[in-house]
Formats: structure tokens, sequence, C-alpha cells
């Protein structure tokens, strides 16, 4: 019988639909059927903290004692109930130009006796298994990322658990701006890409959608407030993404500088939109930012299917030695796409197709129309 080992680890930015994917990572590698159809047994270890896991296994000052831990079925057998990553997560770059370290990542994939790596992330995390595919390691990768940003892919774990999460709270939000008769600004997460804000903003019923793929006019904006009062409304979302800008302006960013793979933290547009709207319209508006809230809590329907999928799909991968892949979902069915293509570019709103640029909101019909 041949014995292999799996490494799988999750990295960048947590969110929900992770532990259901581990979960069933480790359900498809321990499968007895395995063993009996194809004479292979394999043996899954957890990665924790991400890449830092294999930067430094033994564990360092910011976590005691081994990074590495055996899962069995009966320890995940309850985790695609749960949010977040119960292995961790970190935004550790191996390659970071500053401090490359990706040669002792490889010498510990050697020295763990790693025959294989499931990488679950965004295109970050993704980008690093790239490039360690590229220096030989057997890796696949699984899509995840609030952002839905990722090629490849029509899904990336975690996004549908956030547009509810933005629902929800827009939902409670409407209560008190009607009350009030306000205008709301609801800041979205989302980077450069604006489908959290889009299909948030489009599934809560906002009335005025700002993406990072299309500059506003500010002048607009107003306008179209105004416009919507004239014709009765008490109240009025406006849904915004972190990333979107005003025309001939630039990103908000909440720090200076850049993280380890090279991003500025984004942040500050909605406070900004806010403090505009009210000085020009008079109407009274608040702003909130959902910031890491979309992040967060129990992973919803779609989200623990998906991350079985994707997890069933990664370990086959596996199985049929298909590495440098990331398993996807496209036009409705599950399959897989080079690592390369996932991460060569972002996956962006389709202004054309998808936007209404006088509305300021979404625009979805039959193709063509
Ligand atoms: O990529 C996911 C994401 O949530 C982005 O939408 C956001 O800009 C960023 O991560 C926030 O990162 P952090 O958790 O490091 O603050």
């Amino acid at each position: 019988m041949e014995k292999k080992r799996i490494g799988v680890l999750t990295g960048g930015g947590d969110c929900a639909g992770l532990n259901p994917a581990i979960k069933w990572v480790v359900k498809t590698a321990l499968d007895d059927r395995l063993r009996k159809t194809r004479r292979i047994e394999y043996e899954v270890l957890g990665i924790r903290d991400g890449w830092k896991g294999l930067v430094s296994p033994e564990g360092d000052s910011g976590f005691l004692g081994s990074r590495i831990i055996p899962l069995t079925e009966e320890m995940v057998r309850t985790w695609d109930r749960y949010g977040g990553t119960n292995l961790g997560t970190s935004r550790t770059n191996p390659y970071d130009p500053q401090k490359n370290q990706s040669k002792v990542v490889l010498e510990n994939i050697e020295r763990l006796h790693l025959d294989y790596l499931i990488a679950i992330g965004g295109e970050d995390t993704l980008g690093v298994a790239h490039k360690l595919y590229g220096e030989g390691v057997k890796i696949v990768g699984i899509p995840k990322t609030i952002d839905k940003d990722l090629s490849g892919t029509d899904y990336t774990l975690g996004f549908e658990t956030a547009v509810n999460v933005i629902t929800e709270e827009i939902d409670r939000l409407r209560t008190t701006a009607g009350s009030h008769k306000r205008i709301f600004v609801v800041e979205t997460m989302g980077r450069h890409a604006g489908w959290l804000a889009l299909e948030g903003g489009e599934s809560s019923g906002a009335y005025i959608i700002l993406i990072p793929e299309y500059d506003f006019e500010l002048e607009r904006v107003n306008e179209l407030l105004l416009e919507g009062r004239r014709k009765g409304a008490r109240y009025d979302i406006v849904v915004v993404a972190e990333g979107a800008k005003p025309s001939g302006g630039s990103e908000f960013a909440k720090e200076e500088g850049v993280d380890s793979f090279g991003h500025k933290v984004l942040g500050g547009i909605g406070e900004y939109l806010a403090k505009e709207i009210m000085k020009t319209t008079g109407i009274e508006t608040r702003s909130i930012t959902l910031s890491h809230l979309q992040r967060g809590g129990v992973p919803c329907a779609y989200d623990r299917r998906m991350g079985r999928y994707f997890g069933i799909a990664a370990v086959d991968l596996i199985v049929r030695e298909d590495f440098g892949k990331m398993a996807s979902y496209r036009n409705g069915k599950i399959t897989a796409v080079p690592l390369e293509e996932a991460v060569g570019k972002l996956n962006l709103v389709d202004v054309k197709t998808q936007y209404d640029t006088e509305r300021y909101n979404g625009r979805r019909t039959i193709l063509g129309y």
C-alpha cells in the first residue's frame, strides 16, 4: 500500500467556507475507498497560519507549539458549521521581495515529508502556490475570497456569506434610516473588485451602488438622491465599495504603505461620501463601514456546499496527479483550471453588461438586450 502525506493550509483574509473545505479535504482523502480501489493511503496534516506554518512549523513567539497537526475525520466532523478557519491564517508571503523565505518553505516541505499540498486562498495565497508549483511542489488550490476577484472560477468561498451579511445589515439600517429620513452610505470590502458592493447592493435593493470599476461623479450621486426624494423616497441606502473613487480622484487608504503582498489597506470612501452628500443635498447622512463583519459568522448553506465540492475536487486532483491546478466552479459545473490562469489577472465587474452607468446601480438582463 502506497502511503502519502497531504498538507492543507488556509492563507490570506479568513472568511466563511474555509472550514467546510478543510472538512471535505480530510473526509475525501481518508475515504476507505481510495485504499480499496487505488491502493493509496493518505494522511492529512493541517498547517496552521497559512504560509507562516511552513516558514516556521515549530512555532515562534506568535504561536508557541507546533503549527503542524494531523487531521482526523473525527476532528473535522462538525467543522462545516463554523466560520473563519480552524487552522488559522496569515498574510505571510514567502516570496516577499524584502525577505524571501521561499527556500525555507521548500526545505520544510521536504523535512515534513509533505508529498502534496492543498492551498486554500485568494490571489496572494494561490500566487504563492503557483510559484511553489514552478519549483516542483505538487500543489493544488481551492478558491476563497469574499472579493470574488479570482479568475478562472465563477465562485470563491466566502462570497455568498458576505453578501448575506451585507443584506442583513442593510435590512437593519433601513428601519433606523426610515425613522430619521436619513441617507445611509454603506461601505463594503472587495479591494479593486466591485462584486461585494454590486451583489450585496442588488440583494438589499440599494438605491445607489458605487464600484471600483466605474469612477463616479459626485454631482450625479447628489442629483440621483434629490431626484429620489422628489419622487417620495423617505430614506436612501447608498452602497460603496472600499475601492470605489470619484472621477479624477484616487482610492482611499486607511493607512500608509503596503502589506507583504503589496496591497494598500483600503477604506474611508464611505465617510468621505457621506460628508460630501450632506454638504450638497442638506439631507442628514450617516456612513457605516461593514468591514470585517462581512468575513465573520457561520457559513451560509451555499458556502457549506461549495466548500464541500471544492474540498472533494482538490483531493481528486491529487489522486489523478493533476497538479498546479485550482478547483473551480464554471457554468454550473465543478472543474479545474491552471493556477496560472486563476492568479494571472483579477476578475472584475463587467461594466458594459452588469452595471448601469446612468443610475449607478446593477443592471443584468439577457445578454445583448
Ligand atoms: O481580500 C479580502 C479582504 O477582506 C478585502 O476585501 C479587504 O480589503 C482586506 O481583505 C482586508 O484585509 P485585513 O483583514 O488584513 O484587514
